[in-house]
């Protein structure tokens, strides 16, 4: 290919920039794009930030627990006493994991991510589920509850593995946050794992949900072709792991372990951003005007860094949020403060965006059912800009 053809095929420009025509509806990235109805989130850049159902996220944060959330996004509404303990019983029976599923995990490399180990676990439930290939709605509700169950398992189990650690079962007496504390940190009952279990809980609830955003989208793409629900929350696990998506939260925990300590901060942003690198953890596709999700964990961030005795990393982290403000305009975003939490309790830095998949699960599985309530194949097009039409050589004659 000459040089003048690569450029040619390298640029987003559509094939109408040729003679100068704009191209109707044409959006790289789909930006600003609406491309289906949802039920599930409002973006809304106003006091509230985004509503599940209609009800506040600043609201649900403070006041209900992430197995209530789950059950409004799944089923469409909180749940009452009675309905809120036969969710979290049903999904207390279905913590054990199929049997190739935990050997795959006693096969997986050493050196494998959590993330990887966690896109291929998922894809296996898949084969193994008794009900697979059953796209109706009871069937992929009953689904999506053994995922919401079964991924903290895998996530846990193969940490543990790896790290030689005693497996841990969770126990039917805790909430669904105090388990995942106590799996991915054995951390439980004393007044810090309290408080660190009420945080990551907010955290869950804060990751639960969010449109159309990519590993969403890339779910819904999945189910409009009517397959499975393991196979598009496969696709879905595979598009979170970017680090310009759920990657950010351990990206952001990387960062602030290397910057050290508060006095070195601002040398580090003002460094970074004179060598035009992004700091993760700013900015949003959407949310330009700043992430009412990061005011209420930067919140809970705050506290807990006095309950643990240790503002390191808040402190870190609000010199990198000001300079940001101030030289690039760009707020912080949902992972920014969550990973200066995460680092507080503890969580292993691999597992972050694995925990964000605890949560963000019950989202996806919300988005593949009403998707396949009302689908429609989702396939765009694309502003093509090869090379213009040409002959075929044969390959003899080829130079
Ligand atoms: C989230 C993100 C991908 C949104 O990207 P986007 O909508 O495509 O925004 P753009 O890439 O067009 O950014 C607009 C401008 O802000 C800059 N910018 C955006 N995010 C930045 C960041 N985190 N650090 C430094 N600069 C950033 C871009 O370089 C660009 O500047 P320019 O116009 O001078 O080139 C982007 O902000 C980002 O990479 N953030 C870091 C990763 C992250 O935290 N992801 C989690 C998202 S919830």
């Amino acid at each position: 290919m000459d040089d003048k053809a690569k450029r040619e095929t390298h640029h987003t420009r559509p094939p109408q920039a040729r003679q100068d025509a704009p191209v109707p509806g044409y959006s790289p990235g789909l930006e600003g794009v609406i491309a289906g109805e949802s039920a599930l989130c409002e973006v809304d850049e106003g006091a509230a930030g985004l509503r599940y159902r209609g009800y506040a996220i600043g609201d649900l944060a403070e006041q209900a627990t992430f197995e209530e959330v789950a059950y409004l996004l799944l089923l469409g509404k909180l749940p009452t006493r009675k309905e809120l303990g036969d969710f979290t019983a049903q999904l207390r029976t279905q913590w054990p994991l199929p049997g190739p599923v935990e050997a795959f995990i006693g096969v997986v490399p050493p050196s494998a991510h959590p993330m990887d180990i966690l896109r291929t676990g998922v894809s296996l439930l898949g084969m193994t589920d008794p009900e697979a290939s059953d796209n109706s709605r009871e069937a992929n509700l009953r689904k999506s509850v053994r995922l919401l169950a079964q991924i903290p398992i895998i996530i846990a189990n193969a940490h543990r593995l790896a790290h030689a650690k005693r497996q841990v079962q969770p126990r039917p007496e805790r909430s669904f946050a105090e388990n995942l504390l106590d799996l991915l940190t054995d951390r439980h009952d004393d007044e810090q794992a309290k408080a660190m279990a009420r945080v990551l809980d907010v955290s869950l609830i804060l990751y639960a949900e969010h449109e159309f955003n990519a590993s969403t989208f890339a779910a819904r793409v999945a189910a409009s072709t009517l397959t499975d629900l393991h196979a598009s929350v496969t696709a879905a696990i595979a598009a979170l792991k970017g680090p310009l998506h759920g990657g950010a939260n351990e990206a952001v925990a990387a960062m602030l372990l290397e910057i050290k300590s508060p006095d070195r901060a601002e040398r580090w942003v003002r460094d970074a951003l004179a060598q035009k690198r992004r700091v993760m953890g700013f900015g949003h596709r959407v949310l330009r005007q700043g992430d009412a999700r990061a005011a209420i964990i930067k919140r809970h961030a705050e506290a807990l860094s006095r309950t643990c005795g240790d503002t390191r990393w808040y402190d870190i982290a609000t010199v990198v949020d000001r300079i940001m403000q101030q030289e690039k305009g760009l707020h912080p975003n949902l992972d920014f403060y969550t990973a200066v939490a995460y680092l507080l309790i503890g969580i292993p830095r691999d597992l972050y965006t694995p925990v964000f998949v605890c949560s963000r699960i019950a989202g996806w599985c919300a988005h593949i059912i009403e998707q396949q309530d009302h689908n429609r194949l989702i396939r765009p097009r694309a502003a093509y800009v090869g090379p213009p039409p040409q002959a075929y050589v044969p390959l003899e004659r080829r130079t």
